[in-house]
């Protein structure tokens, strides 16, 4: 029986939709209260509808820090406290290395890299009252060092870089760091799937389990296990929920 997530209170960036989605989704299926904050008001407004008063959402840029203070203090003065963060958010353009600008840098590790580092260190006066989790967000793409993914892989590895050191930091405050890489149908990976089917053929092939994951019922339960007290001796670690294409030790 998995542990249920009652009494957790948890910020999940990009939380209205995609992965995010199924993770705000599956958490608080699972008894915890969710702070969802992403740019996308429709799909926010549309979650805030089906889950009622388990979520609340806030539209805002994770690039821009007032966002993640924002979040915590929602956290705190509507649920009482914070247990965990799932810094799920993440934008970037994929192109080759040389034609790379420096906006698309910045989009990347603005909306990945400093958004991860700004809601660690913002939920952190909270997060060492009690203990908490921290899921951070990793990609193949990173590990695989995948053609024209230069600038998103370097700030997913970082985030890894970061959250190892992190989960040594904070260990003495019982804060746990831990890293999902996922692999998971969303209306993207769908719109990119009709768009390049053959492209989408080869990524099929090249998954031992021989699917694209499922938000909410693949990759979500991974991240309520590490929210979770069924994980407490689990910090520093890299969890792959990609049915198998990456090996990560
Ligand atoms: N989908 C996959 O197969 C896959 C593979 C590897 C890694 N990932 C990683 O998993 C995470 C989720 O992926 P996804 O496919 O659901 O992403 P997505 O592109 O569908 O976006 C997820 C959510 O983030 C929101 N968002 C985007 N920019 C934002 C910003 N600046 N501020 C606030 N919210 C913002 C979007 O509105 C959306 O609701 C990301 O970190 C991604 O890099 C996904």
């Amino acid at each position: 029986m998995a542990e249920t997530l009652n009494d957790k209170v948890v910020i999940v960036t990009g939380g209205a939709a995609g992965i995010g989605g199924g993770i705000t989704r599956t958490l608080v299926a699972r008894g915890a209260k969710v702070v969802a904050v992403d740019i996308n008001d429709d799909a926010g407004a549309a979650l805030e509808q089906e889950l009622g008063d388990s979520v609340v959402f806030i539209s805002g840029d994770v690039s821009k820090p007032e966002t993640a203070a924002q979040a915590v203090d929602t956290a705190v003065s509507t649920f009482g406290r914070l247990n965990g963060v799932v810094n799920n958010a993440h934008a970037s353009r994929q192109k080759p290395f040389t034609d790379l600008e420096q906006a698309d840098w910045d989009l990347s590790f603005g909306t990945g890299f400093e958004a991860t580092k700004n809601f660690m260190l913002a939920a952190y006066p909270q997060l060492k009252t009690a203990g908490g989790s921290i899921v951070n967000f990793c990609s193949g793409a990173g590990i695989n060092g995948q053609p024209t993914q230069a600038a998103y892989a370097a700030a997913k590895e970082a985030i890894r870089g970061l959250s190892r050191v992190v989960a040594n930091e904070w260990a003495a405050d019982n804060i746990r760091v831990n890293v999902v890489g996922p692999m998971a149908m969303t209306e993207g990976v769908q719109k990119w799937s009709e768009a390049a089917p053959e492209l989408y053929q080869q990524s099929l092939q090249r998954i031992p389990l021989g699917r694209f994951g499922d938000p909410e019922t693949d990759v979500a339960p991974v991240v309520a296990f590490l929210i979770s007290d069924d994980s407490k001796y689990v910090t520093g670690q890299t969890i792959m929920a990609d049915g198998g294409t990456n090996k990560v030790y």
